[in-house]
């Protein structure tokens, strides 16, 4: 394990639940891989934009002189998805907001899932380049998602593990500090994800 790339994205402080998991987690990592380079990338603190017009030009134009003549504006999302490609373990820390990942997590996706760079189409297939890395997301909410009857109504985690598998990472583990807006579960939701951590398998 060379480089472990953490995304946390939650704004909240000492209080978010998913930073409190993401910090066992890290402490673990450590302990296992002293040596590798572990990198917190907080989008709370840097705020990452929305693609607009040159962006999305520079990122995705296939003419080399073109490419070349815009590359600043290709600077940011270069040097994210540089920094994810050479990483052999992902970590996403984020809360559901609205059902849904925060808009600060789809800045980051945004910049990082590119024809060419993190995926190629090769006779009508998609083939993800984020080859032989892992994924772990430590995900928080309110509620709780993985039983009915709000089951259906997580889109966080299956569409994490399918534009992550889009992009080639398919090793995909899960932990859920949920129910952290219910009363009868908040004081134990982070204990419980955090014995979670301890038992995955790293
Ligand atoms: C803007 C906003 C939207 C939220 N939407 C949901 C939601 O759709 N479902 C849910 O169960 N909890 C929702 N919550 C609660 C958070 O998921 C919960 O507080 C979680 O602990 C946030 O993660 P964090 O503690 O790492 O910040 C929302 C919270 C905020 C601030």
């Amino acid at each position: 394990m060379k480089q472990i790339l953490m995304i946390e994205v939650s704004p909240r402080g000492e209080d978010s639940a998913s930073r409190s998991v993401a910090d066992t987690l890290a402490a673990r990592l450590t302990r296992l891989y002293p040596s590798a380079r572990l990198i917190r990338r907080d989008l709370a603190a840097e705020r990452l934009p929305q693609l607009d017009e040159i962006t999305l030009r520079a990122i995705s134009t296939q003419d080399p002189a073109e490419a070349e003549r815009l590359k600043a504006a290709a600077d940011q999302s270069d040097r994210l998805t540089d920094e994810l490609l050479d990483s052999d373990l992902l970590v996403i820390a984020t809360p559901m907001w609205n059902f849904g990942i925060p808009s600060a997590l789809k800045a980051w996706i945004d910049l990082v899932v590119r024809s060419g760079r993190t995926f190629r189409y090769a006779d009508g297939a998609v083939v993800g380049l984020a080859k032989d890395k892992k994924a772990i997301l430590v995900l928080a909410s309110g509620g709780v998602f993985t039983e009915d009857p709000w089951r259906s109504w997580d889109f966080v985690e299956p569409y994490l593990r399918q534009i992550l598998g889009f992009i080639g990472i398919v090793d995909v583990q899960t932990v859920r500090a949920e129910g952290m807006n219910l009363p009868w579960l908040a004081a134990e939701v982070v204990p419980k994800a955090n014995k979670a951590v301890e038992a995955l398998a790293l």
